[in-house]
């Protein structure tokens, strides 16, 4: 029960992938758990469910990342429901593989907004109630697409995830003196069922391909270190990134 007592906000937490992941190990470990999620009928249905099996207190919320409106009510509802939130995850990112002289503006904005611009309305949402609590952890999922080239397509996804990656680390410098921590973590390719809806079967056999550890990287791969960095364990690591690759990035 590391995370007992503590109040764990999550944005896109309720697809089949690493949000949901980490929403379900962090429960196992004792957290009330808040699901937020663009769409509001999954969110209540997967907050129901966390509660149901883990017997935590949950609540789910429609909550659009690159709304400022939405992300405010989100952590006002919870402040409401809660009285506090200690961990913030920002789980929310979205890509559209598509070459740069090809990308519309529609494109870059949606890609731009969901992860970097939704990434910064949050952490502006909660860093003041985390600073009257003294204390609180801010962990963002980013990507080795924000470290590498890639010829796939990704430029705008990449440079959304290393612009999260430089904001958190200034983000990091600002919150420390409050006692709160602000980290991302980088996986690799992290299949889910809606991956093959996303990057064409070539770019998902590379992407595979390029993993020297010997299995598939999970959700719950990427929720552990999440709760690593939630824990009392991860309290004196700050600003830093963690890759989560199976070996496909290494610095
Ligand atoms: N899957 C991978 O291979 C991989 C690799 C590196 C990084 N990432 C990053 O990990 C994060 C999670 O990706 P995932 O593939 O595990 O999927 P996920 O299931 O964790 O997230 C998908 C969810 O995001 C929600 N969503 C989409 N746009 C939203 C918005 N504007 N506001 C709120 N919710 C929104 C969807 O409704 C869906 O429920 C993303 O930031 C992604 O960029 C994924």
């Amino acid at each position: 029960m590391r995370l007992q007592d503590k109040v764990v906000l999550l944005t896109a937490a309720a697809g089949a992938g690493i949000g949901q992941a980490t929403a379900r190990v962090m429960a196992r470990e004792g957290a009330s758990i808040v699901i937020t999620d663009i769409h509001e009928d999954r969110a209540r249905a997967v907050a129901a469910e966390i509660a149901s099996e883990s017997g935590v207190r949950t609540l789910g919320l429609k909550c659009d990342v690159t709304s400022a409106v939405d992300v405010k009510n989100a952590v006002d509802e919870t402040l409401g429901a809660f009285g506090r939130i200690d961990v913030l995850f920002n789980n929310a990112g979205t890509n559209r593989p598509t070459q740069v002289a090809d990308i519309t503006d529609e494109v870059w904005d949606l890609v731009i907004a969901t992860s970097l611009t939704g990434t910064f309305y949050c952490c502006r949402a909660v860093v003041p109630a985390m600073r009257k609590q003294n204390g609180g952890r801010i962990i963002s999922v980013t990507s080795v697409a924000g470290f590498r080239g890639l010829a796939g397509g990704h430029a705008h996804y990449a440079a959304a995830k290393a612009g999260v990656m430089a904001f958190t680390r200034c983000l990091a410098m600002e919150v420390a003196p409050y006692r709160i921590t602000a980290n991302t973590i980088a996986p690799s390719f992290i299949f889910n069922e809606f991956i093959p809806h996303i990057y064409p079967q070539d770019e998902i056999d590379r992407m595979f391909e390029e993993i020297p550890y010997p299995r598939k990287g999970t959700p719950e791969d990427v929720a552990n270190a999440a709760l690593f960095l939630a824990s009392d364990e991860g309290e004196y690591m700050t600003g830093q990134t963690l890759c989560v690759t199976g070996g496909s990035w290494m610095r």
